[in-house]
């Protein structure tokens, strides 16, 4: 089969679409034909950091496609089905195996593309506002990142949950991307004082959740924009600043910082079916990813490289 893959790390030019052996499919494995990749954040990160010591190496968490095996001890999937898939490495190729766990059919009306979206994107967005950041009906949140794909999950989850939604964003124009998917006020940092606008927005108050995924020096804003006993759920470093923060911030206010990593809830229960019911709303036309641009799998490299131009609202897919 054909896979974008690359020997050792760096830019988006260390791809090579090569041929490469085929995937086993184990007794709890699932395998399909790949239909659709959601390019996600921590992709572009593995590419540039994850060092495979020279072998080559198929990146990629997500991805939607067709059941063409099920492993001996999987009874309650069969071929044909339209699923997407989760998995540590190995979206960015024409087939792909993961554990049944990490495999959900898709409902008919939820396209490959959309579904590529829903595991990693909507899934890390669900458990960082709910399952970790406790949002409730009534609370403000500041989704750092706002423009990107968790930013757009959190922002329309958030906005369903009852909760004031602001968010950040590198330009005016990103942001008014964003009006329409439940954003209540955005903010351009590039322009404002991130922790001055959010203090005017909510009275001097703060706010009670912040949703980082940009990491480094940002985070530390955003300790300083929630408010007496905020919450900050820290969910990547999109940013790349993998500096240390001063958490000095926390203690004056009673706040706490929490970090979120989907992957360590994946085998339980609540996780799987969190991931469901996120595809339940996908097909009751609740959920929705804007999907920014779409490439052939060949240019796995350009995909890369327009996701870190920063332009890219949403996601990125690629076809294999
Ligand atoms: N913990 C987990 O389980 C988990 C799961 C999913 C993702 N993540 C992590 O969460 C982060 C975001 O993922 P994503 O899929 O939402 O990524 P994405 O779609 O690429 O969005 C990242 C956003 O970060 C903003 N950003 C701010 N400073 C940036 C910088 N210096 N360089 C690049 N972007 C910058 C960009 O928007 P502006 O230019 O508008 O600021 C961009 O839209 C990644 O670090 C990823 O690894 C973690």
């Amino acid at each position: 089969m054909k896979a974008a893959v690359y020997h050792q790390t760096g830019g988006p030019e260390v791809f090579r679409y090569e041929d490469v052996a085929e995937p086993s499919c184990g007794p709890k494995e699932v395998k399909i034909d790949v239909m659709a990749i959601s390019v996600e954040g921590g992709d572009v990160l593995a590419r540039a950091y994850i060092d495979t010591g020279g072998k080559s190496h198929i990146v990629g968490y997500t991805a939607a496609g067709v059941v063409s095996e099920v492993g001996a001890e999987v009874s309650d999937l069969r071929v044909g089905q339209r699923v997407t898939t989760l998995g540590g490495a190995g979206s960015h190729a024409e087939q792909r195996v993961v554990s049944r766990f990490a495999c959900w059919v898709l409902p008919d009306s939820v396209s490959f593309e959309q579904g590529a979206c829903i595991p990693v994107t909507c899934g890390t967005a669900h458990d960082a506002l709910f399952e970790f950041g406790r949002l409730q009906a009534g609370e403000t949140v500041l989704v750092q990142g706002g423009a990107g794909g968790v930013g757009i999950a959190c922002i329309q989850l958030a906005k369903q949950a009852g909760a004031t939604v602001y968010a950040t964003a590198s330009s005016a124009e990103r942001l008014a991307r964003l009006a329409d998917l439940g954003l209540d006020e955005g903010i351009n940092y590039t322009t404002q004082d991130l922790t001055q606008e959010v203090m005017r927005l909510t009275s001097r108050k703060g706010v009670n959740l912040v949703i980082d995924p940009v990491g480094g020096k940002v985070l530390e804003q955003s300790i300083a924009s929630a408010g007496r006993r905020g919450r900050i759920v820290s969910v990547g470093t999109a940013s790349r600043d993998f500096s240390k923060i001063d958490v000095g911030g926390l203690a004056p206010g009673n706040k706490s910082l929490t970090g979120v990593f989907l992957g360590a809830e994946m085998a339980t229960a609540r996780a799987q079916e969190m991931i469901g019911g996120l595809l339940q709303q996908m097909a009751a036309g609740t959920l929705n990813m804007p999907i920014d641009r779409t490439y052939p799998l060949a240019q796995a490299a350009d995909a890369h490289a327009y996701i870190e131009s920063r332009q890219a609202v949403g996601r990125v897919i690629l076809i294999p």
